[in-house]
């Protein structure tokens, strides 16, 4: 019976999955440590508006559970010994350097967790990988393990996590499944299954909790977010003939997604995908395809992540070109600089590579999210164009409302999915922008019909 858990990285994974665990497992004392003390102590605030993370639902939780059974730490040593069950939930990047730069999956935080975790532990420990990994980490962690001189016995389990960021917390406690990776032939493997199931049980059926080995469990996280990605790239690819041919790439999608084989998720064609996961870890599968030589297997996968590359560069392309060849000189208003809606998080948003292309273009930006900070937003420009903050700050302007932001703009450009900005009044925005007033709207979320009745060019994707 598991009476403390330890999980290690409070991050957007192992932050919103630790506090549902101990929302559901009053019994269980959770505790969840990480070397940054900033993070942490933003977990530990007072307002629950500076929790680290923004999760519609998140908030209410940390609140009835935080200094009940929910803890935040930094002192991962006292965490990770006074625990039964140790889940292991750091980022694992792409690696910036060495062998597989650009694309293998940089393990030296999983390693740096195994070995500390081998050096702290004096009691037996349920070892369980949260994080995304490459197929057969879990031997990796093993054999740091075993090195362990405390006579201690260390079993090890993937459950890789399948939460999307900004539903994160429906996800997590409405599971399409639980998956449970595990040495199923042995006794000690068969207890640690039953071990973690039985926490996933407080509000989960059997029925979606399901067991495999533990390379399978491994394999299935980065096959389910390279398909997933794979029909964003698809759909993105119709969008292209669609836009030269008057087919509409809402219409398809509707009446390819009423097969059910194909199924009606996830075929919203957009400027292109991003976040965290699906670049990553298609890259990660494409250097695991190379190494073993499986060559055509790897270029098959990489094409998803070329197809989206073409998909943020063509829509770019096309605010130029309608806007008669040049935005130079242009105030150009994008709408949106998250990944997708209903998240604080920038990574890999298609966002950045499209202000990219437009402040190579000299455009003006003029830059709203109701989420992402100014902060942020800078930090991503810096990243990309390689200019310093002041540079920065002397071509690009954020808001942190969108009331002002329209006035003499040439150009709308919407490239998050809010919903706010669907509620906007257009005739109001159309009348404080210079005329033609065009919007591009990145995600086809207002009404064409609408927008040319008011007056806009309107451009959309896939119509
Ligand atoms: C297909 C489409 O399914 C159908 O909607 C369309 O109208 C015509 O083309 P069909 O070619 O008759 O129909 O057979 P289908 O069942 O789709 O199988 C096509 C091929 O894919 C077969 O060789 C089948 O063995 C193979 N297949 C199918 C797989 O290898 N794996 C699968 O999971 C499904
Ligand atoms: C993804 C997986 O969905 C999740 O299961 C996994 O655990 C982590 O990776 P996440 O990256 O949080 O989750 O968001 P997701 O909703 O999958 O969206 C990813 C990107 O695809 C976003 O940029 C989104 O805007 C885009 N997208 C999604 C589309 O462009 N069209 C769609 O139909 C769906
Ligand atoms: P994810 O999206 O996978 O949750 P994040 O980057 O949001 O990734 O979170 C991972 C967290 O793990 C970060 O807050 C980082 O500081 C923390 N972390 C990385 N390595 C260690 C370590 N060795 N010990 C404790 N925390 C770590």
């Amino acid at each position: 019976m598991i009476k403390s858990i330890c999980c290690i990285g409070a991050g957007y994974v192992g932050g919103p999955t630790m506090a549902v665990i101990a929302l559901k497992n009053p019994h269980i004392k959770v505790t969840v440590v990480d070397v940054n003390q900033d993070r942490i102590n933003a977990w530990n605030s007072q307002d629950l508006d500076l929790l680290p993370i923004y999760e519609p639902g998140l908030a209410d939780i940390v609140a009835k559970t935080r200094n009940v059974n929910l803890f935040f730490s930094t002192n991962v040593d006292e965490a990770i010994d006074q625990s039964d069950m140790i889940f292991i939930s750091v980022n694992t990047p792409t690696k910036t350097y060495g062998i597989g730069k650009g694309m293998a999956a940089d393990l030296k935080y999983i390693e740096l967790c195994a070995r500390q975790i081998a050096r702290v532990a004096t009691t037996d420990k349920i070892v369980v990988e949260k994080s995304t990994l490459p197929v057969r980490t879990a031997s990796t962690i093993k054999s740091i393990l075993k090195q362990s001189h405390n006579n201690v016995k260390f079993e090890i389990l993937s459950n890789p996590e399948f939460l999307a960021e900004g539903t994160a917390i429906t996800d997590l406690l409405n599971p399409d499944r639980v998956l449970i990776g595990g040495d199923y032939h042995t006794e000690d493997g068969k207890n640690a299954i039953a071990a973690l199931s039985g926490i996933y049980l407080n509000w989960v059926t059997g029925d979606k909790i399901i067991t495999t080995n533990i390379w399978s469990s491994e394999l299935s996280k980065l096959t389910a977010n390279a398909f997933l990605a794979q029909r964003i790239a698809s759909v993105n690819a119709m969008s292209a003939i669609c836009e030269v041919t008057e087919a509409n790439v809402d219409e398809v999608a509707y009446a390819i997604g009423k097969d059910t084989r194909i199924g009606e998720k996830f075929l919203k064609a957009s400027v292109g995908f991003g976040g965290s996961c699906f670049q990553k870890d298609i890259l990660n599968l494409v250097y695991i395809a190379k190494s073993f030589g499986l060559n055509e297997v790897a270029d098959y996968w990489e094409q998803v992540i070329l197809m989206n590359n073409y998909q943020k560069k063509r829509f770019a392309q096309k605010v130029v070109q309608k806007m008669f060849n040049t935005v130079s000189g242009k105030k150009i208003v994008l709408l949106g600089w998250a990944f997708k809606k209903d998240t604080n998080d920038s990574r890999e948003s298609a966002a950045i590579d499209i202000a990219n292309y437009l402040i190579e273009e000299q455009a003006e930006l003029h830059i709203y999210d109701p989420k992402v900070t100014a902060q942020q937003i800078f930090s991503d420009l810096e990243r990309i164009t390689g200019d310093n903050l002041q540079q920065l700050q002397e071509k690009i302007h954020v808001y942190n409302s969108a009331e002002a932001i329209f006035n003499n703009a040439h150009a709308i450009v919407i490239l998050t999915e809010w919903d706010e900005f669907k509620t906007y009044n257009y005739i109001d925005i159309k009348n404080q922008m210079l005329e033609p007033a065009f919007i591009f709207d990145g995600r086809n979320i207002l009404n064409p019909a609408e927008m040319h009745q008011i007056g806009f060019q309107y451009y959309g994707i896939g119509k």
